[in-house]
This record gives structure tokens, C-alpha cells and sequence, in this order.
């Protein structure tokens, strides 16, 4: 195997990656952000990792979550607002179902790159390059759009660096406290009965936190859900822009673009350069399991993430289809009992259960999503092992993306209110109801193993 250092990736085969025809434009690019203030900092990652480990040895679960791509056009406070909101609201749930703190990770301040099935992209006898998220292009169907732009690079940097200030503020100001616990309530969710189950949870915990403080005991440093604000994640898919944002100091090479990088399904080939990239880094790192996944290679892949067996480096989260989860995560969980705490599970339901409806539309089942948690959860329960986390795509917002939930949403009902840039998202009361019921599987597995 070759020394890692940030730039060994480019000697491998890569896929996914743009073609950019103005390289001198690209290498200017990288060299601004090269010399840019990280967007986090190490000691900020060095904590996700700890907190991470807690989740390896089943103390405590992971959410991860948040847009399938962020867009230059959905950036305003009023959306981040939500998003943070329900987030929250997802998170007390799960803390409060689950008795287990979260660790909160959000798919936000830099998802800005997805990946695509096809190079090009054919409309009415005419090929473009297919979209590849705000970062490389523009969505609208015409050449100048779809070229691949590097200075978009620099426009994600400064709205990823605007996004962390409001989440940064948003945490300062209390606003993650607990004492808020009923500010995160919208009041559109208010008027429902998933608002209502929300409101008895947080009166519920007022009385707890009031009793706690008639205790003497300090209630305003252990009400900020753990104390600790979200963490950013994204997808590590354009590496020229990872590169550029990664430092290498004496405690090692730390990728300041988020706090948690992941590869794709699609991008995580043993031999290619996208798991290079990553392995050399400190940061927790996420890697996408598919049903294609082989025994062999998963051990191979933890064994090159994670050579070390550090408890919180490695995430494997875990995307089948609620119609496979049963049958092929089962070999997968036992191939990776032999590294312990070195590697942590967590589920996205969201991946493997995309379809198309006749409208057009490309949508989600509330209860196909459902199905895969179970699955996965009967399946870590039958292997003795930690469910560890779940992977959501979610916004705040009200939109009609997903089919089903406690208000049946139809195929038809899709068109209303259908605002994603890429794959169809929870809209804030599915997320909501998905974290109780994920809260009511996880109340048994307290302190790492389900009992009775
Ligand atoms: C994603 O998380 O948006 C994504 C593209 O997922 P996957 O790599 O699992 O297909
Ligand atoms: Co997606």
C-alpha cells in the first residue's frame, strides 16, 4: 500500500468525480480554500470522536440526518431554523424514549456534492452533463448550467461557513437547551396529535428538569441535551474541495470541511480513490454498506479505515432495502463482531427504498422506511450486537416528498409541495413520528445490549 498523504487519492481510479475543462480555474480554486479557515476545528472533531465511542460501546445512539443535497436556493435562516428545530425535537425524543444520550450529526453546512447513476443526462435528443449537486453545477437543463464551475466551490465554502455560524449562535444562545424543549414545537405540529405527544414528552421533562433543580443539582449545564451542539457531515465525494480543506498538523491530517465525512455506496471501491482519501484522515469516518457488499471486503474496508480499532473512527451505516435487511445484513454484522468497538451500525432506511411513482414523482414509503429499522434492529438483536445509529434524509420544512405517515400522504398529494434538489426527504412530522417509534425499539437496549 502506497504512504497516504492528502493528495495520494489522484495516482487511483476515481468515479464520480467531475471533469472540469478549465484547470487553471480549479487549481486557483483550490489554492483559495487551501489557504481558507477551516470550517471546523480539531479539537471540535477530536470531541465527536470521543462522544462517537460512547455510541461503539452502546451508551449512546447516533442521528445523523438532514437534506439528501443542500442548494444554493433553499439557503435562507427561516429553513435552517426547522431543520435545527425538529432535529432537536428528534433528538430529545430519542433521548427520552431511549434513555441514552444522542449524538447529533446533521447533514448540513457542506452536502452539497451527490453522486449520479449517469455521466449525461438526455433531454429531447440533446446530452448535458448530468447534475452533480450546487458544488460542481447548476440543476436547469442548459449547457452553461451544467458545465462543471470550480468557483462553486467557493460559494459552498461560504455558505457551509454562514450555515455553522447560525448553528453555532443558535447553540450559544440556549436555544438547544432543554429548558427550550417546548420552543422546538412548530406551531404547525402544535394544532396535530404528533404535536400534542410532544408537548406531554417536554411537560414531562420540565418536571424532571424542576425536580432536579429542587435536588440542588446543576440543571443548566446538563441541559443542553449532552452539552453539545450539532455536528456537520457530508458526503466526501468531491475531492478536490476535501483535499483543499484538509490540514495536516502534528496530531495528523484533519479534514476542517466537516466534523464527519462518509463515502457513498457508490464511491467506496477498496482500491479507488475515494477510501483513500479517507483513511488517512482523524476525522469519524462513515462508509455506506449496500447489499452488495462482501464479507471479505467489509473486513478488509474496517481494517483500512481503521487500523488502529479507535471506538468512534468508523461508522458503517448499514442502506438494504427493507426487503433485503433481514437477509443480508446477518453475515455482515458477524463479520465485523471480531473488531469490537471499533466499528459502530447505524441505519439509513432512506436509500435502498426509493421509487418511482406513475406521476413521476421519485418518493419513499413512511412504512418501507419503517420496515428496514425493524429489520435492522431484529437483526442486531438476534447477532448480539449495538444498533448503534439511524441516517435520515429529513428537512423541517412541509413538504411532500415521502408517501405514508400518520397523515397519509398519497402519491397523489405529491405534487404540492415536492421542493427537494435530489432524493425525497421526511417532511418534519414523519421525522418526528420516525423518531418515536425508533425511541420506543431502542428503550430495551439501554446500556448496549436488549434485555428481555
Ligand atoms: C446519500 O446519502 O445521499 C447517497 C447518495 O447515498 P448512497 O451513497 O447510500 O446511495
Ligand atoms: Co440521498
Amino acid at each position: 500500500m502506497q504512504t497516504w498523504s492528502k493528495n495520494s487519492w489522484r495516482s487511483l481510479p476515481a468515479v464520480q468525480l467531475p471533469e472540469y475543462p478549465d484547470t487553471e480555474a480549479l487549481a486557483a480554486s483550490e489554492g483559495r480554500l487551501a489557504s481558507a479557515p477551516g470550517l471546523v476545528s480539531e479539537s471540535e472533531i477530536t470531541r465527536l470522536r470521543e462522544e462517537l465511542a460512547a455510541v461503539a460501546e452502546g451508551k449512546a445512539f447516533l442521528l445523523q440526518g438532514g437534506d439528501c443535497a443542500e442548494s444554493f436556493a433553499e439557503f435562507s435562516e427561516e429553513n435552517l431554523r426547522a431543520m435545527v428545530r425538529v432535529f432537536l425535537q428528534m433528538a430529545v425524543t430519542l433521548t427520552f424514549s431511549g434513555r441514552m444520550p444522542v449524538v447529533k450529526v446533521g447533514r448540513v453546512a457542506g452536502q452539497f456534492a451527490k453522486p449520479r447513476s449517469s455521466n449525461m443526462e438526455t433531454v429531447e435528443g440533446e446530452s448535458l452533463p448530468s447534475y452533480r449537486g450546487d458544488i460542481v453545477n447548476g440543476s436547469a437543463f442548459h449547457e452553461g448550467e451544467r458545465v462543471p464551475d470550480p468557483d462553486r466551490m467557493q460559494q459552498s465554502y461560504h455558505q457551509s461557513a454562514a450555515t455553522l455560524n447560525l448553528l453555532r449562535s443558535l447553540s450559544r444562545d440556549g436555544f438547544s437547551s432543554l429548558s427550550q424543549v417546548r420552543e422546538w414545537n412548530s406551531e404547525n405540529l402544535k394544532q396535530t396529535k404528533l404535536g400534542e405527544r410532544y408537548g406531554e414528552m417536554a411537560e414531562r421533562i420540565d418536571e424532571s428538569l424542576a425536580f432536579i433543580e429542587a435536588c440542588g443539582l446543576p440543571v443548566d449545564e446538563m441541559s443542553d441535551l449532552g452539552g453539545t451542539s450539532l455536528y456537520t457531515s457530508h458526503e466526501a465525494l468531491l475531492l478536490p474541495y476535501e483535499e483543499a480543506l484538509t490540514r495536516v498538523s502534528a496530531a495528523g491530517a484533519f479534514n476542517l470541511s466537516a466534523h464527519l465525512l462518509w463515502v457513498g455506496e457508490r464511491t467506496r471501491q477498496l482500491d479507488h480513490a475515494h477510501i483513500e482519501f479517507v483513511r488517512g484522515l482523524e476525522n469519524p469516518i462513515g462508509v455506506k454498506v449496500g447489499p452488495t457488499m462482501e464479507v471479505q471486503e467489509l473486513k478488509d474496508l474496517v481494517n483500512l479505515i481503521n487500523p488502529d480499532r479507535i471506538p468512534g473512527k468508523l461508522v458503517l451505516i448499514s442502506r438494504m432495502g427493507a426487503d433485503k435487511v433481514r437477509e443480508v445484513l446477518p453475515d455482515l454484522l458477524a463479520a465485523t463482531a471480531e473488531f469490537g468497538s471499533a466499528v459502530i451500525w447505524c441505519c439509513d432506511p432512506m436509500h435502498g427504498n426509493t421509487v418511482g411513482t406513475k406521476q413521476g414523482f421519485k418518493t419513499r414509503d413512511f412504512d418501507r422506511v419503517l420496515d428496514e429499522v425493524k429489520g435492522y434492529f431484529e437483526v442486531h438483536e438476534a447477532a448480539g450486537s449495538f444498533p448503534g445509529g439511524v441516517h435520515l434524509e429529513m428537512t423541517g420544512q412541509d413538504v411532500t416528498e415521502c408517501t405514508g405517515g400518520i397523515y397519509n400522504l398519497h402519491e397523489d398529494d405529491l405534487y404540492r409541495r415536492y421542493h427537494t434538489h435530489c432524493d425525497p426527504r421526511l417532511n418534519a412530522s414523519q421525522a418526528l413520528e420516525l423518531a418515536f417509534l425508533v425511541g420506543e425499539m431502542l428503550k430495551p437496549w439501554k446500556d448496549g445490549r436488549k434485555k428481555g
